[in-house]
């Protein structure tokens, strides 16, 4: 049996899952990895931890299904995307740590380009905003802060990449230094018109030319990996950014087609066709993926507390011990009794882009339990979602159903409170790890054992959420999550 090897590295915890050539899950293989907060509002990963939890993951998914190397067609790698590494470009050593997607320490920088004007020409040419976001700032406080690494840079002998291209790296012992354009387009200096480095925006972010990778295809050749690593050498045909291999793994295809994926962060990207699209509102434009050279557009919402909110309540205020575990307590009540938590922990992302907002919880009454709460967290990852949705509406995009994915589609009481305050149907496939799917089966086009009819045949639907809710009431709790949003805006602001 010939089986496709998925590499996802995730922003808690690296994963290797094997398919079978029609999308069949077969094996996984998990490992978490720390989470740094040297400083409130920063979060960094260990690039080493990332990478050996990354091979340990595979290594055991392939002892889980009990195959060697030879049984893999191809590996596919899906990555957290717009986190920053600097390694050494001799021996592969980290320069300093990831600085994380979530980390917020450039919002200075970015406020000081934004009073510049610079953010519409930013806007056009990448598709983003100027926010902490993106690799780019986080790439120039590196540039500033790590001494010596700007004259390295420059020589050559220092390297920068996102995490596909660390990997890469490692994999092929340094022999592949690349990545493809999902990845690229979410760098602040990737144009995607020409779907190439900008100079001039590398110019004005201080970033030498000399420290890029190479951008291949989605569906490239990416090299072998060492055979000392998995036992054989296993040809690397697929790579791609986490939610557009989530978008390409629930077969979102056509053009208005789209999903949303609820991981650390939720996401929600529509297929947006062939020409690049401008980015409309609080959304982004951004690369869907590119098969042999042939780019796809789509539009995205990026919200970033999803799952990691639930991972506070466990964590962080030991509510629960358990994830699974906040479904059976949201429902012992039937409402949240008008409680609202705004989970702008590192502040908000799409559609307020806000990197000084904080969380809040408002509403409390001398009624208010742990269950309210529990059940106020669920509704404020969907009420962000619905943000989102509006955002597209208004762009002309309106979701006549929404494709689900990740974690936190298990709690069947999410989905519902979604469709709810969505107004559209929730569909959850029986693959909901789409993002390793999607990375499988891009590897399965790029190394020829699939076409794309076999990509859209790999989605099967499992459970379909019909919204419950009248409108007046949706329209209603949706006001008080925008008057709770407010008070939240700008809290960290110096
Ligand atoms: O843009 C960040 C995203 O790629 C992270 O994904 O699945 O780790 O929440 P995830």
């Amino acid at each position: 049996m010939k089986c496709l090897l998925a590499l996802d590295q995730g922003t808690t915890s690296s994963r290797a899952f094997l398919f079978t050539l029609r999308g069949e899950p077969v094996a996984l293989a998990q490992r978490p990895f720390r989470q740094l907060y040297p400083r409130p509002g920063w979060v960094e990963h260990d690039p080493l931890e990332i990478w050996e939890s990354q091979l340990w993951a595979a290594r055991e998914a392939l002892k889980e299904a009990g195959v060697g190397p030879e049984a893999v067609a191809a590996i596919g790698i899906a990555n957290q995307r717009e986190t920053t590494l600097v390694w050494e470009r001799a021996t592969g050593r980290p320069l300093h740590n990831a600085i994380v997607w979530q980390d917020r320490r450039t919002a200075p920088l970015c406020q000081e380009l934004k009073e510049e004007g610079l953010e519409p020409l930013f806007r056009e040419r990448t598709g983003l905003l100027l926010d902490p976001y993106f690799s780019g700032t986080k790439l120039r406080w590196l540039l500033e802060n790590v001494p010596g690494l700007r004259e390295r840079a420059e020589r050559g002998e220092a390297l920068f990449g996102t995490v596909d291209t660390w990997l890469l790296y490692r994999l092929t012992g340094g022999r592949v230094y690349a990545t493809d354009p999902t990845n690229a387009s979410r760098t602040l200096f990737f144009n995607l018109h020409t779907l190439s480095w900008d100079e001039e925006l590398l110019n004005l972010l201080r970033i030498p030319g000399a420290m890029l990778p190479e951008v291949r295809p989605s569906d490239g050749d990416f090299g072998e990996t060492l055979s000392e690593l998995l036992g054989a050498p296993i040809p690397i045909r697929g790579v791609l950014g986490d939610q557009q291999a989530a978008l390409f793994g629930q077969g979102a295809l056509e053009v208005g087609q789209g999903k949303c994926t609820y991981g650390t962060g939720a996401f929600l990207l529509l297929n947006a066709g062939e020409a690049p699209v401008a980015s409309p509102g609080g959304l982004l434009a951004t690369v869907a993926w590119s098969l042999s050279g042939k780019p796809t557009y789509a539009l995205e919402g990026s919200v970033f507390m999803a799952g990691a909110v639930v991972g506070w309540l466990r964590d962080g205020l030991g509510l629960i011990r358990e994830s699974a575990e906040v479904e059976a307590l949201a429902r012992e009540v039937a409402d949240s009794g008008g409680v609202y938590l705004v989970p702008a922990f590192t502040g908000l992302g799409a559609p307020y882009w806000d990197p000084h907002a904080r969380g809040a919880i408002l509403g409390l009454t001398r009624g208010t339990t742990w269950a309210h709460l529990a059940r106020a967290a669920l509704e404020g990852v969907a009420f962000q979602v619905r943000d989102v949705a509006q955002a597209m509406e208004a762009a002309g995009v309106a979701l006549k159903e929404l494709r689900v994915d990740g974690g936190m589609v298990r709690n069947d009481l999410f989905l519902q409170i979604q469709a709810d305050l969505l107004g559209v149907p929730v569909l959850r496939p029986e693959v909901t790890e789409t993002t390793a799917l999607g990375a499988a089966l891009m590897a399965g086009v790029g190394a020829g054992a699939l076409d794309l009819e076999g990509v859209k045949g790999a989605w099967i639907l499992e459970a379909s959420f019909p919204p419950r809710m009248s409108l007046e009431r949706r329209q209603a709790l949706h006001q008080g999550w925008r008057r709770a949003v407010e008070r939240t805006l700008g809290w960290a602001r110096e």
